[in-house]
C-alpha cells in the first residue's frame, strides 16, 4: 500500500503538504458553490444533502508555518458553514423572504483504527459538527464495507435523486473500486464523485518486476480490460526528457474515458492538482450525471491556478498530440491558457459544425463537447459570438432574430455555418 500521512493518538499531527492544501481548496470552493446553486430557487425552503468522505483520514494536520490545518472532513464542515452564511446573504440580496435550511448528513469512513480514533476526537471538538442541521456519522472500516448502508440511508432520507457529494481520496491509486463508484451512480442519479489518484505512486510502483503485481491490482479496481501493465511500462520506459508530463498526458488520454465509462458517469473532468512549485500532486477526477455539475467544476478549475491540464485546449482535451501536430498544450488555467483556449475554440467550433447536421442548438453544442474540452460554457459562448460577429457562422435566437451580446446567448439559439462555407474545402 502507498505510504502517506500518519496520525497517532496524542502524537504530533502529520505535516500538511502543498498539494493536499490545494486539493482542500478545490473541494471547499466546490461544495460552497454547489450548495449556493441548490438554493437559487426563490420558492425553495431548503435542501437535504449528504456529503460522504470515504477515505477521511485523521481530521487535522500541522502547517509548516505552525498552527493547525483542517483535513477533508473539517473542510466539508467549514464549507457547510460558509455556504449557509452565503446562501442567507444571497437570498436577502434578492429580496427572498422564505427561510432556507440546509439539512446535511456527513458520513465519514476510515479504516485505520488509530486514524479513526483521532478523527472521532477531532469531530467531537468541532463546533460545526454540532449544528442543529448537521448530522455526522463516523464509520470504522473500509469504504466498500460501509457503502451499501450509506447508499440505503441516502435513499431513505432523500427521495429525489439523492443529492450527494462523495469524496474518494485514496492513498495511491488502487483502493477505490470502480464497481463501487458505479453503484453510487446507479442508485443515486444526483450524486457527484471526486476521485483522486496519486499518479506518482503508480509510476513509482511500476517496474518490470512489479508489472506482475500491477495486473491483479488493475483487475481489482476494474480497469484491466482497458489498461495493461505492459502498456504503462512502455510509456515509463520511453526515455522522454519530460517524463512527468509525458506520464500525466498518457494517464489522462488513456484512462479518462475508461474511468468515466467504468463508473457509468455521463460527465468527467480529468485535471491534475499540481502546485506550481511542486512536482507532487493528484489526478483529480470529478464524475457526475448532470451537465451543470460538470460546468461548475470547470469554473472552479479556471479560478484556481494550482490546476494543470496537459492535454488539448479545444475539443481535443484528451489528445496526447494537439491539433497542430505538436505535443498537447500544457494548460495551467491562467491567462495564457485562456488565450490558447479561445484560439483553439475558434478553429474547433466551425470544424465540429461542419461534421454535424446543422443547425445545432447552442446548448446541444455545449452538452456534446463537455467531455472533450476544458473550456467553460462562458468561453464557448464568447467564441461562438465572436465567430458569428466575424461571419464565420450564423447565430440566431429561437425567433430567428440576431443575437446582440455574447452574454445573451441562450441554449435554444441556433448556430450554423454560412452556406457558402459548405462549398469550400476545410
Ligand atoms: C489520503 S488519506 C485521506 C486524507 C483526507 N481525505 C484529507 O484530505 O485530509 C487516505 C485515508 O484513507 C484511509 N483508507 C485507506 N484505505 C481505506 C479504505 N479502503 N476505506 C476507508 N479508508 C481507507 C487511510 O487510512 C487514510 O487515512
Amino acid at each position: 500500500m502507498a505510504k502517506g500521512y500518519e496520525w497517532t493518538l496524542n502524537g504530533p499531527l502529520p505535516m500538511l503538504e502543498d498539494h493536499s492544501r490545494a486539493k482542500h481548496d478545490v473541494l471547499r470552493d466546490y461544495v460552497v458553490n454547489y450548495l449556493r446553486i441548490l438554493a437559487l430557487s426563490p420558492r425553495s425552503e431548503g435542501v437535504r444533502v449528504t456529503l460522504v468522505d470515504g477515505f477521511a483520514g485523521g481530521g487535522q494536520y500541522q502547517l509548516p508555518t505552525g498552527g493547525v490545518a483542517p483535513g477533508s472532513p473539517l473542510v466539508l464542515l467549514e464549507a457547510l458553514r460558509e455556504a449557509r452564511a452565503k446562501v442567507l446573504i444571497d437570498r436577502q440580496e434578492r429580496g427572498i423572504r422564505t427561510p432556507y435550511v440546509i439539512e446535511a448528513q456527513l458520513h465519514l469512513v476510515e479504516n485505520d483504527r488509530t486514524t479513526w480514533q483521532c478523527l472521532k476526537a477531532v469531530i467531537e471538538q468541532t463546533v460545526e459538527a454540532n449544528d442543529a442541521h448537521t448530522k455526522v456519522d463516523i464509520h470504522y472500516g473500509t469504504f466498500d464495507q460501509h457503502l451499501p448502508a450509506i447508499l440505503a440511508d441516502i435513499r431513505a432520507r432523500q427521495k429525489k435523486g439523492g443529492r450527494s457529494v462523495f469524496v474518494l481520496d485514496q492513498y495511491g491509486w488502487s483502493q477505490v473500486n470502480m464497481a463501487s463508484v458505479k453503484s453510487i451512480f446507479s442508485q443515486l442519479p444526483s450524486a457527484e464523485v471526486f476521485l483522486t489518484w496519486m499518479v506518482d505512486n503508480l509510476v513509482n510502483f511500476l517496474s518490470t518486476k512489479t508489472a506482475e503485481k500491477l495486473e491483479p491490482a488493475l483487475r481489482r479496481v476494474g480497469l484491466s480490460e482497458h489498461l495493461t501493465a505492459e502498456k504503462l511500462l512502455s510509456i515509463k520506459n520511453d526515455g522522454s526528457a519530460d517524463a512527468d508530463l509525458t506520464w500525466r498526458r498518457a494517464i489522462q488520454s488513456l484512462m479518462t474515458e475508461e474511468i468515466r465509462a467504468s463508473a457509468d458517469a455521463t460527465y468527467c473532468t480529468p485535471f491534475y492538482i499540481i502546485p506550481r512549485d511542486s512536482r507532487r500532486g493528484y489526478w483529480l477526477l470529478h464524475l457526475a450525471q448532470h451537465l451543470r455539475a460538470n460546468e461548475e467544476m470547470k469554473r472552479i478549475h479556471w479560478q484556481n491556478n494550482n490546476l494543470h491540464h496537459p492535454g488539448g485546449p479545444g475539443f481535443n482535451m484528451l489528445g496526447f498530440i494537439g491539433n497542430n501536430g505538436q505535443l498537447a498544450f500544457d494548460n495551467r488555467f491562467d491567462e495564457n491558457a485562456r488565450r490558447v483556449t479561445t484560439e483553439a475554440l475558434h478553429e474547433d467550433i466551425p470544424k465540429r459544425l461542419s461534421e454535424m447536421h446543422t443547425p445545432v442548438r447552442f446548448g446541444e453544442l455545449v452538452r456534446i463537447t463537455a467531455n472533450e474540452t476544458p473550456a467553460k460554457r462562458q468561453q464557448i459562448q464568447e467564441a461562438v459570438f465572436a465567430l458569428a460577429s466575424e461571419r464565420h457562422l450564423i447565430l440566431r435566437t429561437e425567433s430567428g432574430a440576431k443575437r446582440r451580446t455574447a452574454q445573451g446567448l441562450k441554449d435554444e439559439d441556433a448556430i450554423e455555418l454560412p452556406t457558402q462555407l459548405w462549398l469550400l474545402p476545410h
